[in-house]
């Protein structure tokens, strides 16, 4: 199986966003350029691209929905507020707190997963706090990909799943996801690969359910995986970020529920996702020991964990935040069904129901597919004021498709539904 390089632009070949990139400042004469060259190895993160293109549209007077990002829009829960505004008035909680978390904030998650996935954690060895997950998932791979180091991830992918294994050093191999929903066809693929590839890859980054395209898997689809680890001997990192975002009552598995998933690897989890608490940057790694102090050792150089009052806080999160967070997940079931219906009111064709995440991944219309997702998505920007996450942002697997976050209220759903369909007729 040839490598690919690990240099790839994520935004494919053409790249018509430049036009709303911003210029770099210039170099004074005689300096050497700073870019080190890793720099060279990653594409302008796309929705950065975006965000500028959305302010200056939005300063042109534009009513943007925007809904390119995965950013939570609704409110956390006032408990979460009023254990934060207490904790804010007694001075010792402004010291350095301890970095891989509090023991209650590490125990109160240990008990979250105990109820919620019947997974047993030992909040001492297991679990460490993290400056949100993309925290966890980065420096973890700084602390175990190095130079020649191999990763393999399904395809497309959440940018820190392919540039965090690069920004350490190795770098990525994609395993084009082929089916609806991964299983034999997924399964089979990366076995070929951890067969195939010399050097074997060290470890599989995995998400379900998956960002971009919102596909799931069952627990059976885990237990293949610990078995494929155990016996081609690689190391597993699934990012569970929206294991709580699911709909018409399916349940997501934890990795950490298969029996074995601790001797091969480790979990990460975000409280930004169903807490709504995206600002606050907070989750966590979790499972094999190892990964965990791994982890705990690198991220002592780089920083000193969080805040005493977000930890205190976070701690009430999870203990008290059961209902809250499944009244999250029916809310972003609806806003699902709201899009999903106005889309194909609006002459989009058949939609795909995805059954978790906060978006839906959804395949262009013909009409719009030949431009590129990309100008796909800039020119719906800039005609009608909606802005969408190209799917070749992801990598090439994901060009012919978009990715919708469900971050506006149903009403406003509807209505970029309709705004897109109005695009649609102008093709
Ligand atoms: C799959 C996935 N993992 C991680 C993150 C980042 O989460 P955090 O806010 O915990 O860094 C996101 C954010 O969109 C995501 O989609």
């Amino acid at each position: 199986m040839p490598l690919p390089t690990s240099s790839t632009p994520a935004t494919g070949k053409t790249e018509p966003g430049a036009k709303v990139e911003k210029a770099s400042p210039p170099i004074p004469e005689g300096f050497p350029a700073p870019e080190a060259q890793r720099m060279g190895l990653l594409p302008r993160y796309l929705l950065a691209r975006l965000n500028a293109m959305n302010d200056e549209l939005r300063a042109k007077g534009v009513d943007v929905i925007d809904l390119a990002m995965g950013n939570p829009v609704d409110a956390v829960q006032d408990e979460v507020i009023e254990e934060m505004r207490a904790a804010l008035s007694q001075a010792k909680n402004h010291r350095y707190a301890n970095p891989r978390g509090i023991p209650p904030v590490r125990q109160a998650f240990a008990r979250h997963m105990q109820r919620y996935f019947g997974v047993e954690l030992d909040a001492e060895n297991e679990v460490i706090m993290t400056i949100g997950s993309k925290d966890a998932l980065s420096h973890l791979c700084l602390a175990i990909i190095g130079p020649s180091d191999l990763c393999a991830v399904p395809t497309p992918a959440y940018m820190i799943h392919r540039y965090a294994p690069i920004l350490a050093g190795g770098h990525t191999i994609g395993v084009p996801m082929k089916e609806e929903n991964p299983g034999p066809v997924l399964l089979n693929d990366i076995k070929t690969l951890f067969q195939t590839v010399r050097p074997r890859p060290k470890v599989l980054i995995l998400n379900f359910p998956h960002n971009p395209t919102s596909k799931t898997v069952e627990k059976s689809f885990y237990e293949e995986i610990v078995s494929m680890a155990k016996h081609y001997r690689f190391w597993v990192v699934n990012d569970f970020a929206y294991g709580h975002t699911c709909f018409d009552g399916y349940r997501a598995p934890s990795f950490m529920e298969v029996k074995g998933a601790r001797d091969v690897g480790a979990e990460t989890f975000t409280m930004s996702k169903p807490y709504n608490m995206a600002g606050w940057r907070v989750g966590f790694l979790y499972g094999n020991p190892l990964l965990v102090d791994l982890l705990a050792r690198i991220k002592s150089y780089f920083d000193y964990g969080h805040f005493h009052c977000v930890q205190q806080a976070v701690t009430v999160a999870l203990d008290k935040g059961d209902d809250f967070i499944r009244k999250q997940a029916k809310i972003y079931q609806g806003r699902r069904d709201a899009l999903l219906k106005g889309l194909e009111n609006n002459g989009w064709g058949p939609t795909v129901k995805n059954r978790a995440a906060m978006f839906t991944w959804q395949r262009i219309p013909e009409q719009g597919r030949k431009v590129g997702s990309l100008d796909f998505c800039l020119q719906l920007a800039q005609e009608k004021g909606v802005t969408l996450s190209p799917g070749g942002g992801f990598g090439e697997e994901g060009e012919g498709f978009v990715r919708i976050a469900l971050v506006e209220s149903e009403k406003r759903l509807t209505e970029a539904a309709d705004r897109i369909g109005a695009f649609l007729r102008t093709l």
